[in-house]
Formats: C-alpha cells, structure tokens, sequence
C-alpha cells in the first residue's frame, strides 16, 4: 500500500471530512455557568482590580449518567461493549443500559459502540409528576454551555408511563424551558428544527421522575454512513451486529473461519461481520450530535479518528495478507447484489473484494454449495409480507414461503453437513418447515417483529429422509 494512504482508511471515498467549527455566540467565557474554574493565568495575576474571570465550563470534566438504547435483545451484549470500552456503573434495562462516563468517555462509546442505538448523555434529573415539573427541570439545565444561539435544536420526549395529561403538551414545556433558559441568561434564543436538528435533547419520564439527556450520537447510530441503497427490508445494522456476535459466541463457530449469507440482500450482515473482523469503527464515516456541542474537543475528535482510521487499516492488512476468514454472499436478486456490492465498497472493504476475500454473487440460496468442510451460515431469510420467498413460480405467498424452507431444510441437511447454521426469522415455527430442530433459539427484535435467532447444527449423516414436512427425524430430535 502506498504510504501516503497509511493514516486514510482505505477504499472509494476516503474519509475528508472537516472537524466541526465551534459556535462562536455565547461560548464557556461568555456567561456564569453554575461550575467554573479560574485559568491559571489569573492566579499569578498581581494583586490589583481585575477583569471579571474567565468562566469556564466544566462539562469536559465531570462524570455523567448516561444511557444508551438498543434493540430489544441486544442488551446483554451491549453491556459487555459498554464495558469492554470502559463504562462504568453500568445497568441494564430493557431495551438499553444506564452507564457512568465522563464526557470524552461517552463521546467514544458514541463512536465505537456497534450495538447502541442513541447516547444520552443527562444533564437533569428530578422528581416529575405533570408538564409544570419538566419545564422546571429543564430550567435547571445551564444549556447555553452545551449549545449556542445559532444552532437549532429538538426535544423528545419519551414517556414510560409518565402521568401528563397531554405528552405533547409537556414536550412543548421542556421546549420552552430550554428557550426561557436562553432567554434569561442571553436574552435570545435559538431556533428550533424537527427535520435536521444540530442538537438533540431527549426526555424520560416516568410517572414520578424524568431525565433530561443531551443526544451524543444524533441521527440513530444504526446508520453507519455507508448505506445509500436500501434495498428490501434491510435489518438494522446495530441488530447484524447482534446477530454476528451471537453467532460468533457460539461453541459451534469456535475456529470457524467461512461465512455465508445466501439471502444477503443488501449485505448488512456480511458489511457488519467484517466490520468487526477487520477493526473498523462503526462510526468511522458518519457525523455526530457530540460534534456540535461546546464540550467537543477538536484535537480529542482528531485523535478519536487518527486511532480508527491506523486500526481500519491494520485490520485491512491484516484480512489481505493473512486471508484469515472467507465471507460470501449471495441473493436471488441480482440489483440486491449490485446494492451490496456499492454498500461494500463506500464502507472501505474494496480491496478485500478484489482479493477474493469477500465475494458477492447472484444465485437461488438453493443452489448455494459449501467450499469448505466447516463453516457458519448466518442470513436473514425472506419471510412476512414484506420480504418475499423467490424462485419457485408460485403465486400464493405463503406456499412459496413453505416450499423454499422445506427444499432449503434439505439443502441444509444434505450439502452442509458439518456447518451451523444461524437464521434470523419472524417464523417462530420455522422447524416444521425446515425440519431441522434448533439448539439454541435467542429472542430479538427487528423492529416491532419479534424474531428468534435460531441456531441449526448440521451434522454429518444423521438426518433420514422425512416423509412430510412436519417431522422430524430420531436423530435431528436427539439435537435438541
Ligand atoms: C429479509 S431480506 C434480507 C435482508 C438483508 N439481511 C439486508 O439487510 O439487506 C431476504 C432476502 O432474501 C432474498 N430471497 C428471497 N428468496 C430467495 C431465494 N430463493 N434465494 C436467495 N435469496 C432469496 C430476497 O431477495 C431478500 O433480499
């Protein structure tokens, strides 16, 4: 690789993007924040009338409660990345983990995370029983030290079984405390945008206290910055990486180093998977709301990319030179295909195309053959109303479903015997149709849907022939 790429990742668009400008309205010098700190300068000031000092916002300094959010499932495995990266005091709850950080700490979880959904970062916390107490708390936030005059903003509001008589009407007050606040201490307000806010500020309220949080990641985290075609219903990236790490957790894929998805799609699972096997930061191309708030430190910022970019391209390296894992991908659709590809290609893995490690390629999953004795099988196969199961010229929706599971059950049983195969689906009776009976069955949500992730070892020479689709055979019940 040519030296003068070292320190860019690697693939069509390299990263450029610009370090955030700081607001220069109504900065930490500007006003009397309820914390501050005399610059040193002043402490060997001679002993005469002074300028007023300095004041400084500590927010860089203190230590927040934080929370981060997360698919419905995800939560076990977004606690050990909270703290593999350093959170502190963290607890679950459902759908998320409150966490202690500090404001650099939190700002890197924000970038690093690959399962969280949203980090708040709270600025207010207190008893809270109808609309009047949120404005009041909301007071109580010094928030021209978080954002300033010409930066727009937007509240939500989240109420967990929260008593407002009108949850609307309470957002409007939490909105309106923000703009009192400014308009006591500055006498002028910023403006308010729904559709693309610089700043995000959310509310939890329960039906005796409420949070207020500062959003840290802005746009859901799920979005990685490399998704422009969408194609049919992808999965979120945040739950792909669930659902890889599941896999990857298993005592089945232990030195397992081949990977397919035979109904891709637009490749989230297989972009996500080599995300992590090749080091790259989630966030690595993708802006934040921590970026537009006054506590952002450029040179931290910097310094936060630097790191991501040399480990993107040592895992790229290292994927290239030592080809330790195979990945590929296949769907019956042949613009899903070309989708993943582009996918592929913007989140920097071009090389790893070219070199073979990673392939793409058009094909009915069942007609899919293994190239190796052992692999995993981790896909997202068609079913609902709005993924549709192809290639059988049948009509009826729900008969076409049931074909291709029962004829892609025996090209499971037949073809791969010795791999595991991982499948995340909505049918939660999906063995009658496979014929196969999971050993493990992990619950999770893709959206509203609730899934299991099923997980299918496939023996060597155990399975008979079944007569009917619905049984099972002694050896494949002996699996269970
Ligand atoms: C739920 S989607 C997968 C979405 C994918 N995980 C993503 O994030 O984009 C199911 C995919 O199965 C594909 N499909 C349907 N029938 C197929 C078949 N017989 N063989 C291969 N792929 C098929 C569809 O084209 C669709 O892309």
């Amino acid at each position: 690789m040519p030296d003068d790429r070292r320190n860019e990742y690697r693939g069509k668009n390299p990263r450029t993007r610009a370090t955030p400008q700081r607001d220069s309205q109504a900065g930490p010098g500007s006003s009397g924040p309820r914390t501050y700190a005399r610059t040193s300068q002043y402490d060997e000031m001679p002993a005469k009338p002074l300028p007023p000092p300095e004041v400084r916002s500590t927010a860089r300094q203190q230590m927040y409660d934080c929370f981060a959010s997360c698919p419905k499932g995800l939560e076990d495995l977004l606690f050990e990345e909270l703290q593999g990266l350093g959170a502190m005091d963290m607890h679950k709850a459902s759908g998320g983990c409150s966490f202690k950080a500090g404001w650099p700490l939190a700002t890197r979880i924000t970038y690093w995370t690959r399962f969280a959904g949203r980090i708040g970062l709270r600025v207010a916390h207190g008893p809270c029983h109808n609309e009047e107490d949120l404005y009041r708390l909301g007071l109580t936030v010094d928030w021209w030290n978080w954002f300033g005059l010409t930066q727009t903003f937007r509240v939500d509001l989240t109420t967990l079984g929260a008593n407002f008589q009108n949850p609307r009407f309470a957002q409007l007050r939490l909105k309106d405390a923000v703009c009192d606040g400014f308009m006591n201490k500055l006498e002028q307000r910023p403006d308010i945008s729904v559709p693309e806010p610089d700043v995000r500020i959310f509310a939890a309220a329960t039906p005796t206290e409420a949070s207020i949080y500062m959003d840290l990641a802005g746009e859901n985290l799920f979005k990685r910055g490399w998704r422009i075609e969408k194609g049919e219903a992808p999965l979120k990236e945040n739950l792909a990486a669930g659902i890889w790490a599941m896999a990857r957790r298993s005592p089945a894929a232990q030195g397992i180093d081949q990977f397919l998805d035979p109904f891709c799609g637009s490749g989230t699972i297989v972009i996500e998977a080599l995300s992590v096997l090749c080091d790259r930061a989630p966030g690595l191309d993708r802006p934040f709301s921590f970026e537009k708030l006054k506590p952002y430190d450029e040179a931290l910022g910097k310094a936060l990319q630097n790191d991501a970019n040399l480990r993107f391209n040592a895992g790229l390296d290292r994927a290239l030179n030592e080809q330790h894992f195979t990945w590929h991908g296949s769907d019956i659709t042949q613009l899903l295909v070309d989708i993943a590809k582009e996918n592929l290609c913007r989140a920097g893995f071009e090389e790893l195309l070219e070199a073979g490690v990673v392939n793409f390629s058009q094909r009915d999953a069942l007609t899919t053959e293994p190239w190796a004795e052992q692999g995993l099988i981790i896909t997202n196969p068609p079913y609902g109303e709005r993924v549709r199961a192809k290639g059988a010229d049948i009509p009826d929706e729900d008969e076409a479903y049931q074909r291709l599971f029962k004829e892609y059950g025996d090209v499971l049983k037949k073809k791969f015997a010795g791999w595991t195969a991982f499948l995340l689906s909505g049918d939660l009776e999906i063995k009658k149709t496979i014929g196969l009976s999971p050993k493990r069955k992990t619950p999770l949500f893709n959206g509203a849907i609730e899934c299991r992730l099923f997980e299918f070892p496939l023996a060597a020479g155990v399975y008979r022939p079944r007569s009917t689709g619905e049984e099972a055979g002694p050896a494949e019940a002996a699996q269970n």
